[in-house]
């Protein structure tokens, strides 16, 4: 004889267990201890070295977007695929740079407005810019980023984080740069047609 089944408790197995609340786990700030045979002070220096780089390549990032959306005139075709092409090259550094945070022990920077708050690059307006001023605040952001990242490589290397000067000397420096000498070189002022 099968037993009698409660129908209600079955049914509500299928509930799903949504709006739950709870403290967090780790408050933002925080670095947990890791075995990662790095000291406490080194790993949490490189996190909030690395939450200041992630803000600003997530800024850069969608900088690239905005202008891969806004872009005008003769070259839109080549620099709208061009935007796109570093928006989500920067959207991958932006992936690294969290995970490196997480790896050593840190809480990323994620949400829009916590990016707002942090970043140090300047807010461009919300309407739309002539090419040769878009191209002149990504390289602004660009520079932004070089010149942290180059001094936060060398803190970290004398630090002994090896990984953390890895991730900003191979990805974000070598990345920007290279992003730089893409896009300044359509701020060259060489003739279209006719030779000087
Ligand atoms: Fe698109």
């Amino acid at each position: 004889m099968s037993k009698p089944k409660n129908t209600a408790a079955v049914m509500d197995r299928a509930r799903p267990l949504d709006r739950q609340q709870a403290h967090e786990i780790q408050a933002f700030g925080h670095t947990t201890r890791m075995p990662n045979a790095l000291s406490q002070n080194v790993a949490k220096q490189s996190v909030e070295n690395l939450n200041q780089v992630l803000a600003d390549t997530s800024t850069l990032r969608d900088l690239y977007k905005k202008h891969h959306w806004q872009v005008a005139g003769p070259t839109f075709y080549q620099l709208h695929l061009l935007f796109d092409k570093h928006y989500e090259e920067q959207n991958d550094l932006v992936d690294q740079l969290a995970e490196r945070i997480q790896s050593l022990g840190g809480v990323s920077i994620a949400m829009a407005p916590d990016v707002a708050e942090t970043t140090i690059i300047p807010r461009p307006p919300k309407g739309r810019e002539e090419v040769p001023v878009q191209i002149s605040r990504l390289l602004h952001g660009h520079e932004i980023v070089l010149k942290e990242a180059r001094s936060m490589a060398r803190q970290a290397a004398e630090a002994g984080d090896d990984g953390t000067n890895d991730l900003l000397v191979s990805d974000i420096i070598r990345g920007n740069e290279k992003q730089v000498w893409f896009i300044s070189q359509h701020l060259v002022d060489v003739p279209l047609v006719k030779a000087d």
